[in-house]
C-alpha cells in the first residue's frame, strides 16, 4: 500500500489527531510478540522485563521506584509491568496493526519512536542508584534482540 493510501485509511480512523498519552495507547509486550516472537523471548528474560516484579510489593506501589521500574503512565495492568518495548519503542496502539507496521514512515507518525540515547536517559540518568556507569554504546549491545549477523532477517508478516 503506498503511504498516501495507508495515511488517507489512518487519518479516517482518527489515528492521527492532537492527544496525549494514557495507559490505553500500550498494548502489553505479549502482544507485540505475537508478531517479533524472537524480540519477545529474548526482552521476556531480561532485567527490563522484570524490572518491577523484582522489587518488593510495598517498593511496588511506591510511585518513586514506578517512575522508572514500570512503564509510564502509570497502569494496575500486569501486562504492562517492567521496562517494556513500548518503553523504548513508544506507545503501539496506534502502530502496531500490520498494515501500518510494513510502511515506516506511517508507522513513524503513529508513535513508533527510533530508539536512541534519549530512550534511556530518563531512567538511566546520572543520579541513578547504580554501581555501574552508563555508557549507551556498550549498554546498547546488551539490550539488542539478535546477533548483528541477524538483524536483516525479516519478522513474520
Ligand atoms: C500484526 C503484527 C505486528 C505487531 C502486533 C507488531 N508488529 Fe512490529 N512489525 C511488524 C512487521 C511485519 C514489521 C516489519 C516491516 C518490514 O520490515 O517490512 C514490523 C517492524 C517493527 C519494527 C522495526 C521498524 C523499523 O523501521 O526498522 C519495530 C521496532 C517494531 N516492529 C516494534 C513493534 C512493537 C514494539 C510492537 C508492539 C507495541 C509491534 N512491533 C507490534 C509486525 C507487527
Ligand atoms: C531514575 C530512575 C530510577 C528510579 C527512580 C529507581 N530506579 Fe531502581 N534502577 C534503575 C536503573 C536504571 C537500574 C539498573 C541500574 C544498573 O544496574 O546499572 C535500577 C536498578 C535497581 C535495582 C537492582 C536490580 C538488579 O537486579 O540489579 C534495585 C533493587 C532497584 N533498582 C530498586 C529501586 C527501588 C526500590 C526504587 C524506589 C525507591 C528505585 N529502584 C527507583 C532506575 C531507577
Ligand atoms: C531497552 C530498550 C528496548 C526494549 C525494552 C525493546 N527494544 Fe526493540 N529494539 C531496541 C533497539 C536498541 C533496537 C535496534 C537494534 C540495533 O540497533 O541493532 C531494537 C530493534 C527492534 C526491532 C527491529 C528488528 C530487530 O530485532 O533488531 C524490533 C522488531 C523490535 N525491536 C521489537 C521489540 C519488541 C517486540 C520488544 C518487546 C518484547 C522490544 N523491541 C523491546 C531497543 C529495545
Ligand atoms: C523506563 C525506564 C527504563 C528505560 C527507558 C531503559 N531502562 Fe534499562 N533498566 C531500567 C531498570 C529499572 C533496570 C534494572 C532492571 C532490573 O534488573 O531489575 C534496567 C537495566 C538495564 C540493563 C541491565 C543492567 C546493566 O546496566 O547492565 C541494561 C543493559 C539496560 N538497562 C540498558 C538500557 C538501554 C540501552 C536503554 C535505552 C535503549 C534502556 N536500558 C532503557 C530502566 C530503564
Amino acid at each position: 500500500m503506498s503511504v498516501r493510501v495507508t495515511l488517507a485509511l489512518a487519518l479516517s480512523f482518527g489515528m492521527i489527531t492532537a492527544r496525549s498519552t494514557s495507559a490505553a495507547d500500550y498494548i502489553g509486550a505479549e502482544r507485540c510478540g505475537h508478531c517479533h516472537e524472537q524480540e519477545y523471548q529474548q526482552w521476556k528474560n531480561s532485567g527490563h522485563a522484570l524490572a518491577l516484579v523484582r522489587l518488593s510489593k510495598v517498593q511496588q506501589r511506591d510511585a518513586t521506584c514506578r517512575a522508572c521500574h514500570t512503564m509510564s503512565p502509570p497502569s494496575e495492568d500486569p501486562a504492562l509491568a517492567g521496562v517494556q518495548c513500548e518503553s523504548c519503542h513508544g506507545p503501539g496502539r496506534f502502530y502496531s496493526p500490520r498494515f501500518v507496521m510494513k510502511d515506516a514512515e506511517l508507522a513513524k507518525l503513529l508513535d513508533l519512536k527510533p530508539v536512541a540515547e534519549e530512550t534511556c536517559a530518563p531512567c538511566h540518568a546520572k543520579d541513578t542508584p547504580s554501581v555501574r556507569d552508563f555508557s549507551f554504546e556498550e549498554k546498547l549491545t546488551l539490550v539488542r534482540h539478535r546477533a548483528p549477523a541477524e538483524s536483516s532477517k525479516k519478522p513474520k508478516g
